[in-house]
């Protein structure tokens, strides 16, 4: 069964490690980490974002999150990613998400927290949890491309989770969604302050890029979930692009995407292990 992310996350909180989430697309990425995560008995959030809600359909991908749950020995919450309305988080709690993002990190401080705090008294009636987003982490998510990034104000996100009630917090201190020109500057001071006046779990979204040791870091600093979605498509993009390079007329998908699914596995070990949650299933 798919549980909640709350359990995970306290545990993670507690004792100073992340919960890795991997955005995946389809059965094979879905697979890949699933089986990594229970190689190294790591808690599992998978996410899907709207556009791959759109993609694959959220009944599919309930249904293949479900299935992996039942079939793993590893806790296993699916979670949706940068949920952009009010609708697409009620409908994905109600077939089975056990998490949901809201984000309304784009919109006025008010605005963003009464849509928040409307999701929030949804899902906690069905015991789903909910993050939302204070700041705005900038980057390349699904093709959007947004170049503000406003720093969270520590203030700021401990009135808004007063407010809302809300379960998780997306912080912007210096990660961007996608690949990064240069190395990025996070600023772990926001983060320990932020974790001061903030009790619930506080969330690294743009992970995919970041150096291993400053995930470490911001992880000591209070980060205990780290978000991950570009490096999962990359690897498998490059494996099918060599694979097609060598076999251009191959047309068997369970030959083509087999090197696609291994390299995707070796980089979700390697998360697994920078964010600390091998062996704490
Ligand atoms: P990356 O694509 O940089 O890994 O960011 C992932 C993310 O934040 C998903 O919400
Ligand atoms: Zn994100
Ligand atoms: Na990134």
């Amino acid at each position: 069964m798919l549980v909640s992310s709350k359990e995970m996350l306290q545990k993670a909180q507690q004792n100073k490690y992340a919960i890795a989430a991997f955005n995946i697309h389809n059965l094979e990425t879905l697979k890949a980490v699933v089986e990594t995560a229970e190689a190294e008995q790591s808690p599992l959030i998978l996410q899907t974002t709207p556009g791959t809600c759109e993609y694959a359909g959220i009944d599919y991908l309930a249904a293949m999150a479900e299935t992996a749950s039942k079939a793993a020995d590893i806790p296993i919450a699916l979670h949706l990613d940068h949920g952009n309305s009010a609708d697409l988080a009620i409908k994905c709690i109600d077939v089975g998400y056990t998490s949901v993002m809201i984000d309304g990190s784009m919109l006025p401080f008010e605005e963003n927290v009464s849509l928040v705090k409307q999701v929030a008294d949804y899902a906690h009636k069905k015991h789903v949890q909910v993050e939302a987003e204070l700041g705005h982490i900038s980057g390349v998510e699904e093709n959007i491309s947004s170049s503000t990034e406003l720093l969270t104000d520590p203030m700021e996100a401990a009135e808004f989770v007063k407010r809302t009630g809300v379960d998780s917090l997306a912080i912007a201190v210096g990660t961007a969604h996608g690949i990064y020109k240069g190395t990025p500057k996070i600023h772990f001071d926001i983060i320990r302050n932020i974790r001061k006046v903030v009790s619930i779990p506080l969330v690294l979204h743009g992970c995919s890029g970041v150096p291993e040791d400053d995930v470490k870091q911001a992880v000591e600093c209070g980060i205990c979930k780290i978000n991950i979605a570009t490096d999962i498509k990359i690897a498998f993009a490059a494996e099918l692009k060599e694979f097609f390079s060598l076999k251009p007329d191959e047309t068997d998908p369970r030959k083509y995407f087999k090197p696609a699914i291994e390299s995707v596995k070796e980089v979700v070990k390697s998360k697994i292990h920078i964010a600390g949650s091998y062996n704490k299933a």
